[in-house]
């Protein structure tokens, strides 16, 4: 079997649990002899994934090609700004900040409003994309809801601009705000391009975009089309969402995306009216799990009425909440900067 036939049986083989072939993400290292035998290397940091992996190369070849993987630790002094040679659809962005979590729900559009306002409060010019078109809800978060897409006279899209930063959502492209998206990832994918390049983003120092949950086409999509320059992954502290946060990670290490840190959000619970404090979903999940994958740990964010609230009414804590609420976000937004700048 020689290297071209091996290649080509390779790009039918997908990485587990994705529909993208592991030439597409780069995750075969190399193809050489070794003791008269054909020899393949693979780029993983997943056990599981390689595990999988391996046992379908196996069978794929009938046992004739000897399987090994190289496990590349991220170094941090070089891994910023360098994922493996992506395309560059947003060059009028500085740096891009991608905001991902394992699951829904658990707190990952509100911490990238608040990170790009907070970064905005800072001075630097912050664009926000919507990229979840699972559940678009930046638009509410950030009070433009009542917004529809408009086109200016250069044919480009003029983004929504509130807190003083540029918004941009998937949710202002259908007719109501709960009109749901039935888009197939394809389409998705699409569009989100449509909205890194038809924008009129102006120069920015920050584009941050609120990614959908989990590992699909379109994380992997964005991370080949934009240099990320940090993702962000939010979690609670919860054993089942830390979980699917591992996931999360070793993929994006799989596939070269450096990863900026780590959020904990709903860490805690602070009783308004006793002062005691509740650890509801468990405590310290989220330091232990960046710790462990060697990942910068961004802060906690408690689970918070009134974070809620201000959610939902379109005023962003890190703007009109208490020092407190404000000090969570900014605190995220500071240690992100220590890692990037
Ligand atoms: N720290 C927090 N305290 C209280 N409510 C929160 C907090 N973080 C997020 N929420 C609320 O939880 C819900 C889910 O948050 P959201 O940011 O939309 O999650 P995701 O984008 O991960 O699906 C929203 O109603 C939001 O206002
Ligand atoms: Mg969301």
């Amino acid at each position: 079997m020689n290297k071209e036939t091996i290649l080509k049986e390779l790009e039918k083989v997908s990485y587990p649990g994705l529909d993208r072939s592991i030439i597409d993400l780069k995750i075969v290292d190399d193809i050489v002899e070794e003791d008269g035998r054909p020899l393949l290397v693979l780029s993983m940091q997943n056990d599981e994934a390689y595990e999988i992996l391996r046992e379908r190369l196996q069978d794929l070849f009938d046992g004739k090609v000897t399987i090994k993987r190289k496990k590349i630790a991220q170094k941090k002094d070089i891994h910023y700004g360098h994922t493996s040679s992506p395309n560059n659809r947003a060059p009028y962005a500085k740096r891009v900040v991608a905001v991902t979590s394992g699951k829904g729900g658990v707190g990952k559009s509100t911490v990238s409003v608040n990170l790009a306002v907070a970064l905005a409060q800072k001075g630097f010019k912050v664009g926000l994309l919507d990229a979840d078109v699972y559940g678009p809800n930046i638009p509410r978060m950030l009070g433009t809801a009542h917004e529809t897409l408009r086109w200016g006279n250069n044919d480009k899209i003029i983004p929504s601009e509130n807190f003083g930063i540029k918004i941009m959502s998937v949710g202002l492209t259908t007719p109501t705000p709960d009109t749901p998206l039935v888009w197939r990832s394809s389409v998705a994918v699409s569009a989100l391009i449509q909205f890194l390049e038809d924008v009129d983003w102006g120069k920015l120092d920050f584009l941050v975009i609120d990614m959908p949950p989990g590992t699909g086409d379109i994380q992997l999509t964005m991370a080949q089309e934009l240099p990320i320059t940090a993702g962000i992954i939010v979690t609670t502290p919860q054993p089942v969402a830390l979980d699917d946060v591992s996931r999360a990670i070793m993929m994006f290490k799989d596939i070269n995306v450096p990863i900026g840190g780590l959020v904990e959000n709903m860490s805690f619970f602070i009783a308004p009216d006793t002062g005691r404090r509740y650890d509801i979903f468990g405590t310290g999940g989220g330091e232990t799990t960046a710790k462990k994958y060697d990942i910068p740990f961004l802060g906690q964010i408690p689970l918070d009425m009134q974070i809620r609230e201000y959610s939902d009414n379109g005023t962003p804590p890190v703007a009109m909440g208490d020092d407190s609420q404000k000090r969570y976000y900014k605190t995220v937004a500071d240690r992100l900067l220590e890692q990037i700048l």
